[in-house]
């Protein structure tokens, strides 16, 4: 049988010889003490790089967001974010469970966004009756909402609400270099109006591991404090913070070459009346399923060789990622057309 094609997520990539080599290469320390010279770089190249004062390193980008919003609120605080948002859908509700907020979703729009006027409604007047309205969240780019990069201009008109009622903004930024990409404008810029940035090096960037929190000092020492609450204080974590250091200097240049495969793989899925994909802006292809059940299809996908994943009632989600080449693609279309042209499901 012919390579699987892996479209499940782009966190299924595996690092290469090169990233490899760095990560054998790293010199380490004890990153609890702050010894572990390659996670300081690691940070300290982070931080510049999205224009904040500081930034800390920690496993995942589900416990870089716990950690916001842990490290922006008090117990019994309110959060405003998208009813489509990570934190709120796939975060097994840490933020209520660990961090002790109330989480009041707003409807997303398709371009990942939120109505500044349902914001603005939803800000709290202070009173002994109801919580503090702390905290604004926002998602670039916009996982359920198809990959979608949210234009600048709408996240600083969101951030002048919410800093308008005292409210921080903490933008969950898991692809933000995808968005900077389709965007054509750097992570800085995306990230300028919002307080704190978390994003994922174990995604579009091809990484094993690692997220960043960057933001003002003396939130990030709070950050590394609630981080070691957490259990994600690691030690000799060097080794995998070189994979991101190799990422940040190898594989950023490359991610425009994965939105242009996943717009290849929606143009050719559109042909098929089975089939409605998105418009990708970047690298998540979803699909809704107008003919034949959800099930079926990804098994038939699977039987070819093609992962995907369900992704809510009859849809589909497909992600291109650094192990997916444009060959891949055109042969993962070539598969599809055996089982779509043939066999309506
Ligand atoms: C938008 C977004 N935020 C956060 C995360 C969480 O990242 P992790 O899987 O590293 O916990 C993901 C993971 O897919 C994501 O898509």
């Amino acid at each position: 049988m012919s390579a699987v094609i892996d479209l499940r997520s782009d966190t299924v990539s595996k690092p290469g010889p090169e990233m490899r080599r760095a990560m054998a290469e790293a010199e380490v320390g004890d990153d609890v003490f702050g010894d572990d010279p390659t996670v300081n770089r690691l940070e300290a190249i982070a931080a510049e790089r999205l224009g904040k004062e500081a930034a800390v390193y920690v496993p995942s980008g589900t416990m870089a967001n716990l950690i916001s919003v842990m490290t922006h609120t008090r117990p019994g605080d309110e959060i405003l974010l998208g009813d489509q948002c990570h934190i709120f859908n796939y975060e097994v509700a840490g933020a209520a469970r660990l961090a002790n907020v109330q989480t009041h979703p707003l409807v997303n729009r398709p371009d990942g966004g939120l109505d500044p006027a349902a914001v603005r409604a939803a800000i709290r007047e202070p009173g002994s009756h109801v919580p503090r309205t702390a905290l604004l969240c926002l998602e670039n780019t916009h996982n359920r909402c198809g990959g979608a990069a949210l234009a600048v201009s709408e996240m600083a008109a969101l951030a002048a609400i919410a800093h308008g009622q005292g409210l921080a903004v903490h933008l969950d930024g898991a692809r933000i270099w995808n968005a900077a990409a389709a965007l054509e404008t750097t992570p800085a810029e995306i990230a300028r109006n919002c307080d704190t940035v978390s994003f994922c090096l174990s995604k579009g960037l091809g990484c094993p591991v690692g997220s960043l929190i960057c933001g003002p000092r003396g939130f990030i020492d709070e950050a590394r404090r609630n981080r070691k609450t957490l259990g994600g204080g690691m030690r000799q974590a060097g080794i995998l913070a070189a994979a991101g250091i190799h990422a940040l200097e190898h594989n950023v240049a490359r991610l425009p070459e994965d939105h242009a495969n996943a717009g290849r793989l929606a143009d050719g899925l559109r042909q098929y009346p089975a089939f409605r994909p998105n418009r990708p802006q970047t690298n998540i292809v979803v699909v809704d399923i107008v003919e034949g059940s959800q099930e079926g299809w990804l098994k038939a996908f699977r039987d070819e060789g093609v992962l995907a994943v369900p992704f809510g009632p009859g849809r589909i989600r497909m992600v291109t990622h650094i192990n997916v080449t444009g060959a891949a693609i055109t042969d993962a279309l070539g598969r599809i057309e055996r089982i779509a042209g043939a066999r309506p499901q």
